[in-house]
């Protein structure tokens, strides 16, 4: 994976997180440890695969949620809006993780085939913390 850069206007909503890792003949580990190597800690983990090709996950934002992103296998595109200017960000090492924080509109899309996106959540799943309609989210950027 080519070395992401952050532009300054979306510093304040992502992160990339380099994770440890072990590489020796048998293969690769990587790890990552609760408010260590992302300032918080898990509460939920869960998975996206099976992917059908040309499927777009996510299209929402969150109120509070943070999560730790990462193409646990292949690869795939995570499409980041802050309300006015769009990040795209392709997701293939495991060992290299996205941060993201809340108020930010993602879509995950271009997943390649057997494709696995884990997630690490700050919270337990709350449909309250949901923003699924991006003009409502729009108006939640304005307003905070
Ligand atoms: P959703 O968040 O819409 O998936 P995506 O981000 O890929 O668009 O979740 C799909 C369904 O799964 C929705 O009905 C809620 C449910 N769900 C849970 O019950 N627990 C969870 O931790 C998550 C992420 C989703």
């Amino acid at each position: 994976m080519s070395k992401v850069l952050i532009p300054n206007s979306f510093r304040e909503y992502v992160q990339i997180v380099d994770l440890p890792k072990f590489e020796d003949s048998r293969g690769s580990l990587a790890f990552i440890e609760g408010s260590k190597h992302v300032p918080f800690s898990f509460k939920r983990a869960y998975f996206l695969y099976d992917v059908q090709r040309g499927s777009c996950r996510g299209g929402h934002a969150h109120k509070v949620l943070k999560q730790l992103i990462i193409a646990a296998a292949g690869s795939f595109d995570i499409i980041l809006d802050n309300g006015t200017e769009k990040l795209n960000i392709h997701l293939s090492c495991p060992h290299i993780a996205i941060y993201l924080k809340s108020c930010v509109w993602r879509e995950l899309s271009n997943f390649s085939y057997a494709a696995t996106c884990l997630v690490l959540a700050s919270e337990y799943y709350d449909e309250a913390d949901y923003i699924r309609n991006y003009l409502d989210f729009k108006s939640y950027v304005r307003a905070n």
